[in-house]
């Protein structure tokens, strides 16, 4: 006990926090491996508690050495041992200790057959990342290392190199002073080799003879000499060598002969040694002892005489030439007493060469495992060395700085609960695989400040929330790959999400991802045709309309020529362009059948409307391509044409339309509520025949638009019309019924009736669309009037027809300012146009040769001007209202 207060008193001198209840934070560790139950034991002897392995390895089985063992009698841990069948690598785990520290570590290895093969293992073992040495069992094996403590924790690990299943009967740590051994630092360690050898002692000095616990073997060797008197160990706190060990000391037999040393080291190693040695017996006037040490003829030390009760360290780096492992201690020419040698220890110099994994990541991947119970390879360091990396993860493995984390590999895990917090730790994490799970919750926001992130594989899990914008913006530059398919409640488009929580809720599921492209990114810019038109207006333009038109004309000058420069020989843009043009799909201004349509901006300001369009479908993208091919070429003023698209995204570009759609103006929402004047529907109704003329035959071949309807009628500042959205859905047409029928659903009353017989749609079902488009301009009513019988538009205005009632047909907000035989003129060209049998129904150009001759039933020719006037004078000159390209 009395030792224990001394080692107590260590403790106290290096301020180390010691806690009376947690052995291990004394750094005084001592475990019986392979012992049963919970409790452990204090040993008769050395009074030293010794525990089971429970709390530091969960590996292992138990077993008892051989019944016929003797040495049991020595000491009872030899009587089982733990054996490690199942794994490459098993570690024990030895902590809480100082960071910084010196620790001496020891193993035993005694096999007593414990496995009754009679053939004792040879395995390695390594000190944390590093080898410490390979242990050839034999009967019984020992190994000890010195070594500073990297972390909190050190790990021994029994590594199974085929030959043999490894196993251990004891493991021990002691906390060392910083004073002694001064050869070992934070980089090297030293391993004793053939132990400590106490010369002319007659029994082991062990503890608590020396507090540090080390070992010393007697050894006979020449002359055994002894004192009683105290002999002072060498000077300063490096060598504090026990007493018991200074007293016995052995002599050469004669003077001639010298004393041969014969370490039990390795030969092909470096074999360092210190040699303590002290005189022991009282010198007369002619007497003198004096030596020297020697590696063969190598002069290593001396020649120098021994102190009376003093000891001595020699410190004995490996000779240059190495000489085996025998060293000679012989007299010099005028000594008249032969060599004195008391003690030495023998060891061997290791350079730690791999650095442990970075202490924060060790931590936080121990938790996951913690959490998961991850039953893999995943004991000692995760990272190092490489061919025991665990299994899932991949680290970067430098020799001068820690090991960082670089993938890791979670997918088919059967893990659930929420992302765990802890791989926000993982830094360096280039890959991160979380797929096959049953993860839920939202994607930890986290997430994008793993700034090395460049593969995030969230597949087939149960997430939810939505993408950050962050990370959409990531996986759209191409700077991450990210995978989020099969997770049926997660929104997969920035801003998709938070604009349903605002705005009608159609959501288009859309599955991003970059290798398989399930995404159609179609860009589509607008050019405008300036037009000098509205001759004889401009006497009564204000300085603001002037200045409107300027800017008009000059946005578009400027959209085109951006649209040039954007754009490739191919048409292509890059999705970098499209997420810097919306600024990362910041502001949803509408939505539609086709996807979301988002406020963009040029980089010389002028604005533009982004359609994000959707579609889950592989063998769409090619046809897509086609398709977008095929409408760059079309080119109309009261079109918006298609400039480019991008093959690996979803986005249309527009140009900003602050009238937004004629579907705003008819309903009421449009910003500034002007009503729309007969003659400006007049106008826009021809405009949209003219559009849809060309498409179906200016083109070739013929462009069937198939989704005409007001949302789809867009309105340029100056009211003109510019077509949208045509064409589009040719791409859909064999696997998109889906959407053909969401428009049945969202937007009834346009589809031709005709469409339910034969499924196909032709330029005559335009035609009938149109003139459901005549026909609420005319009401201002919607296709399918909201009255209890939610009656059709055309039976609607046909049974107030038969009561020849024209002011109940006419849209009440005109106010009676209209010409009536126009408006009978454009009522007959809508009923032919929705005629059930499309063969009744007109051409477009028909429509459009029509529609003229309504116009110049009364040609005052001012018609744009009072309209304009209202509508330029109360918009503020950028508004953002309302531009929702295809909204409902
Ligand atoms: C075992 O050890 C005991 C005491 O340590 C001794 O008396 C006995 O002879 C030993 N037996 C064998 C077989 O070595
Ligand atoms: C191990 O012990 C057995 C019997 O106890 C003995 O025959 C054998 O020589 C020993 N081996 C070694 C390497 O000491
Ligand atoms: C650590 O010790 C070794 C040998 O004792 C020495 O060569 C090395 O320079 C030391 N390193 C540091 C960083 O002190
Ligand atoms: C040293 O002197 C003592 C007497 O003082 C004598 O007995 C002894 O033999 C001498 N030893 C040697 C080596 O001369
Ligand atoms: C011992 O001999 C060496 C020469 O071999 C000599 O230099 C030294 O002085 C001698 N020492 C004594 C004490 O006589
Ligand atoms: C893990 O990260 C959190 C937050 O970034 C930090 O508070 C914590 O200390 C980290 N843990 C480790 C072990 O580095
Ligand atoms: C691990 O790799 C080292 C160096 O490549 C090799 O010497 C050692 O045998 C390997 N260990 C195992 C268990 O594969
Ligand atoms: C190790 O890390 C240092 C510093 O981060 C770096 O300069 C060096 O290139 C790395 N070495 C290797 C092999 O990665
Ligand atoms: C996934 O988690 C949910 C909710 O915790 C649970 O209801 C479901 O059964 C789990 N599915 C699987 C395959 O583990």
């Amino acid at each position: 006990m009395a030792a224990m207060s001394l080692f107590g008193l260590l403790l106290g001198l290096l301020a180390v926090a010691a806690s009376a209840q947690n052995p291990s934070m004394t750094g005084f560790i001592s475990i019986d491996c392979g012992l049963d139950g919970e409790s452990g034991y204090t040993d008769k002897v050395t009074q030293i508690l010794y525990l089971p392995d429970e709390p530091y390895t969960s590996a292992g089985v138990n077993q008892r050495v051989h019944l016929g063992t003797n040495l049991t009698s020595i000491m009872s841990y030899y009587a089982n041992v733990r054996s490690f069948p199942d794994g490459v690598r098993n570690c024990y785990t030895l902590g809480p200790l100082v960071r910084g520290a010196k620790y001496r570590v020891k193993a035993e290895f005694l096999y007593g057959n414990y496995d009754g093969l009679g053939r004792p293992p040879t395995f390695d073992l390594y000190l944390g990342v590093n080898l410490w040495e390979t242990v050839e069992t034999g009967n019984y094996s020992r190994a000890e290392i010195i070594a500073v403590a990297a972390a909190e924790i050190m790990q021994v690990c029994l590594v199974n190199t085929g030959k043999g299943t490894p196993f251990i009967s004891e493991l021990d740590l002691r906390l060392l002073p910083d004073s002694m051994y001064t050869l070992v630092n934070s980089s090297h360690s030293i391993v004793f080799i053939g132990s400590r050898i106490n010369y002319g002692g007659e029994t082991q000095i062990m503890y608590p003879d020396d507090p540090y616990d080390r070992l010393w073997q007697p050894v006979e060797l020449g002359n055994r000499i002894r004192t009683v008197a105290r002999v002072n160990p060498p000077v300063g706190d490096e060598f504090p060598v026990p007493q018991a060990v200074l007293k016995t000391a052995a002599t050469a037999t004669s003077l001639s002969e010298g004393l041969s040393i014969t370490i039990v080291g390795r030969p092909n190693v470096a074999n360092y040694l210190f040699i303590y040695s002290a005189e022991l017996q009282p010198l007369g006037d002619n007497e003198t002892r004096e030596f020297s040490i020697y590696a063969g003829d190598n002069l290593l030390h001396g020649p120098f005489r021994p102190s009376f009760l003093q000891a001595q360290a020699v410190y004995l780096p490996p000779p240059s030439q190495p000489q085996g492992l025998t060293y000679y201690l012989r007299a010099t020419a005028n000594s008249t007493l032969p060599p004195i040698i008391n003690a030495l220890e023998a060891f061997t110099l290791q350079h730690l060469t791999l650095m442990p994994t970075d202490e924060g990541e060790v931590e936080a991947i121990s938790n996951l495992q913690d959490l998961y119970r991850v039953e893999r390879n995943w004991v000692g360091d995760p990272c190092v060395p490489k061919n025991f990396t665990w299994e899932g993860l991949e680290c970067s493995v430098n020799a001068s700085n820690p090991s960082r984390i670089t993938s890791l590999n979670l997918s088919h895990s059967g893990l659930g609960g929420r992302v765990p917090l802890s791989i926000a730790n993982l830094t360096y994490v280039e890959s991160l695989d979380l797929s096959y799970n049953n993860f839920t919750g939202e994607i930890p926001a986290y997430i994008e400040n793993l700034s090395a992130l460049k593969i995030l594989n969230l597949e087939s899990n149960n997430l939810s929330g939505n993408i950050s914008k962050t990370l959409y913006k990531r996986s759209q530059d191409g700077s991450l790959l990210l995978r989020i398919n099969n997770n049926p409640i997660l929104c997969s488009t920035v801003d998709l999400c938070n604009a349903t929580k605002k705005k009608k809720p159609i959501i288009i599921p859309i599955a991003v991802t970059v290798s398989a492209s399930f995404l159609v990114l179609l860009l589509v810019v607008s050019i405008v045709c300036i037009q000098k038109r509205r001759v004889g207006r401009t006497q009564k333009n204000t300085q603001a309309e002037l200045y409107m038109e300027q800017q008009a004309a000059d946005g578009n000058r400027q959209s085109v020529g951006k649209g040039k420069r954007l754009l490739s020989e191919s048409g292509q843009f890059s999705v970098s362009d499209v997420v810097r043009i919306t600024n990362n799909f910041e502001r949803p201004i509408g939505r539609g059948g086709f996807g979301t349509v988002y406020h963009g901006r040029l980089k010389d300001e002028t604005q533009v409307a982004v359609k994000v369009v959707s579609k889950s479908s592989s063998q769409g993208a090619k046809e897509f391509r086609a398709e977008a091919q095929l409408l760059r070429r079309v080119h109309h003023k009261h079109l918006v044409s298609l400039l480019g698209y991008c093959n690996d995204n979803l986005a249309l570009v527009y140009e900003f339309m602050p009238q937004g759609s004629l579907a705003d103006h008819l309903s009421g929402d449009s910003a500034n509520k002007t009503t729309l004047s007969w003659r400006l529907r007049l106008r826009i109704a021809l405009e949209a025949a003219q559009g849809l003329d060309y498409l179906h035959y200016g083109c070739k071949p013929p462009i069937v638009h198939r989704d005409v309807k007001p949302s789809n009628i867009l309105l340029n500042e100056n009211f003109e019309v510019k077509l949208a959205d045509f064409g589009l859905s040719r791409s859909f047409t064999d696997e998109e019924a889906t959407h053909i029928s969401t428009v049945v659903a969202g937007s009834p009353g346009y589809l031709d009736p005709e469409y339910y017989k034969t499924t196909r749609l032709t330029e005559k079902s335009d035609v009938y669309s149109f003139g459901i488009v005549l026909l609420e301009l005319v009401t201002g009513k919607p296709p399918i009037v909201n009255d209890s019988k939610r009656t059709h538009i055309t039976q609607h205005v046909q049974s107030r027809l038969e009561r020849g009632d024209i002011a109940d047909i006419t849209d009440q907000r005109m106010q009676g300012d209209y010409d009536v035989n126009s408006i009978w003129k454009v009522i007959e060209i809508a009923l032919s146009c929705t005629s059930p049998n499309s063969s009744e129904r007109p051409t477009m150009s028909t429509v459009v040769v029509q529609l003229k001759d309504c116009l110049t039933v009364k040609s005052s020719g001012d018609f744009p001007i009072d309209i304009a006037t209202d509508t330029l004078a109360i918009i503020p000159p950028h508004s953002m209202a309302r531009i929702s390209p295809s909204a409902r």
